[in-house]
C-alpha cells in the first residue's frame, strides 16, 4: 500500500510539476532522494517513470538496486509474454550507470545464459547484498563470476549449486551467508574459513557429502546466528549432546542456533555426559525435523535445551508423520527443576500430541517462570477432536509462570 502511494505521489507530483508549475519541484530534488524514492518501486514502476517527462527520462537509470523478482516477472509475462525475458532485462542493464549494491532475482523463469550474463554485470558493479532463488529441481548451476564478487556482504542463495572454483580465495566483507536447499560441491570447512568477518550463517537444508570439523566453525568467531544441520557436523565416536557444546565453546558471541536432526545417528548413551561450559549469550534455539518418537533423540535435544540457560524463545519441529514410524521410545524423563529456565516463548510445529511431545511442553510449563505463551501448531493429520482433547490436556498441566498462555493455532 506503502509502496503504491508512493508510486502515485511521484507520478502525480511529477505531472503536476511538468504541466502547471512552471518549475519542477521534483526533478529539482537531489539526485539521492530521487534515487531514494525510485528504489522504493517495483522495477517496472521506477522504469516507467522514464515516461513522465523529458526530465526524469533517465533518472531510473541512477537505480543501485535491481530487484528482478516474481513480481517483476509476472508484470513482464502480463505484457510482453514468456520468452522476451532475456531481451528485456539485457536492455535494462545496459541503461543503468550506477554501481548497483543490491539485487534479488528469482532464477527459476531465466535461462542459463541470461543468469550468466546477469551475474556477470553484478560482479562488475560491486555488488554487496546478493539474493539468488530457485524453486524449481533442477538446481541452477551457479557461474563462477559469483565468486569474483569480492564485496559481497550479505549473500543468500536457495535451489543451485554452489561449487567455489579452485581459484576461489574467499569474500572476505561476507557478513551473512544462508545457503537453503543448496547443493555445495568443494570442502565447505575451507570455504567457511575464507568468510572470516560472518556472522550470520545457515546452512539449512544443504546438500553436502562431506564432513564439518567444528574446528572449522570455530574459527568464525563473529558467528551470533549459526543454524546447520548435525549430519555434517564430524563428530568424536560417541555422538552426543557434547558435539554440539565443543563448538559452541569457541562461539562466544552466538546468540541464535538452530539444529536440524535430520538423519543424524545418534548413539544410545551419548546423550547423558556432562558439560562444564555454560553458554549465556545464547537467546534463541530453533531444532528441525525431531523425530518425537526417538527416545535418544529427545533425550539430546532436552539436554541441549537445558544446558543453554538464558535461553528465552525455543521453536521444535517434528518430521512428517512416517508410515513405518517405530513404536515410540519414551524419553527417559528428568526430574522436573520448577524454576530453572528463562524461557517466555515456545513453538511447538506440526505437533502431533503424542506422549513425547506432551512431556516436552510439561516440562517447559514447569520450569519456566517467565514463560508467556506456548503456541502450537497442530500436524495436518489431527482431526479437530483430537486438537480439542489435546488442548484439554495440555489446559490442565502445571505452570510455574501465572501469565504463561497456550495457544492452538
Ligand atoms: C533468503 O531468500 C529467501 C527466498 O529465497 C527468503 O525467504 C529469505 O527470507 C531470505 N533470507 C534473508 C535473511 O533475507
Amino acid at each position: 500500500m506503502f509502496i503504491i502511494n508512493i508510486c502515485l505521489l511521484v507520478r502525480m507530483m511529477a505531472l503536476e510539476a511538468s504541466e502547471f508549475v512552471p518549475e519542477d519541484i521534483i526533478s529539482s530534488m537531489p539526485d539521492s532522494v530521487i534515487t531514494n524514492i525510485l528504489q522504493r518501486l517495483p522495477l517496472q514502476d521506477a522504469v516507467r517513470t522514464g515516461i513522465l517527462s523529458r526530465n526524469w527520462r533517465f533518472k531510473w537509470t541512477m537505480l543501485t538496486q535491481l530487484i528482478f523478482d516474481t513480481n517483476f516477472f509476472a508484470h513482464l509475462i502480463e505484457r510482453r509474454g514468456e520468452n522476451t525475458f532475456g531481451m528485456i532485462i539485457s536492455r535494462l542493464l545496459l541503461h543503468l550507470n550506477s554501481a548497483i549494491t543490491k539485487s534479488v532475482l528469482v532464477l527459476t523463469v531465466l535461462d542459463i545464459v541470461d543468469i550468466h550474463h546477469l551475474i556477470l554485470f553484478l560482479s562488475e558493479k560491486g555488488i554487496k547484498d546478493l539474493t539468488l532463488t530457485n524453486w524449481c529441481k533442477p538446481q541452477v548451476k551457479l557461474p563462477t563470476h559469483l565468486f569474483s564478487c569480492l564485496e559481497l556482504k550479505h549473500l543468500n542463495i536457495s535451489g543451485c549449486c554452489f561449487n567455489p572454483p579452485p581459484s576461489f580465495r574467499g569474500f572476505p566483507n561476507l557478513l551473512s551467508l544462508e545457503l537453503c536447499n543448496v547443493q555445495f560441491g568443494g570442502d565447505l570447512g575451507e570455504f567457511l574459513i575464507q568468510c572470516p568477518l560472518l556472522e550470520s550463517l545457515d546452512l539449512g537444508y544443504l546438500s553436502y557429502s562431506g564432513n564439518l570439523k567444528p574446528a572449522e566453525i570455530a574459527k568464525l568467531e563473529n558467528l551470533k546466528i549459526l543454524s546447520l544441520s548435525l549430519c555434517h557436523l564430524e563428530t568424536t565416536t560417541t555422538t552426543s549432546s557434547c558435539d554440539v557444546f565443543e563448538l559452541l565453546r569457541y562461539l562466544p558471541k552466538l546468540q541464535e542456533l538452530g539444529l536440524d536432526f535430520h538423519d543424524y545417528k545418534l548413539t544410545e548413551g551419548g546423550a547423558r555426559k556432562k558439560f562444564p561450559t555454560a553458554f549465556p549469550s545464547l537467546k534463541a534455539i530453533k531444532l528441525t525435523r525431531i523425530r518425537f518418537s526417538n527416545g535418544v533423540m529427545l533425550s539430546f535435544a532436552l539436554e541441549t535445551i537445558r544446558h543453554f540457560s538464558n535461553l528465552q524463545t525455543l521453536e521444535i519441529t517434528g518430521i512428517m508423520h512416517l508410515v513405518d514410524d517405530p513404536v515410540p521410545v519414551l524419553i527417559p524423563i528428568p526430574e522436573v527443576e520448577y524454576n530453572t529456565m528463562e524461557l517466555r516463548s515456545v513453538v511447538v510445529n506440526d505437533f502431533k500430541g503424542s506422549e513425547n511431545e506432551v512431556y516436552l511442553l510439561k516440562y517447559f510449563l514447569a520450569c519456566s517462570p517467565s514463560l508467556k505463551k506456548i503456541v502450537i501448531h497442530p500436524d495436518w493429520s489431527l482431526a479437530l477432536g483430537e486438537q480439542f482433547m489435546l488442548a484439554k490436556k495440555l489446559l490442565k498441566l502445571h505452570r510455574a509462570s501465572p501469565i504463561a498462555e497456550i495457544h492452538f493455532d
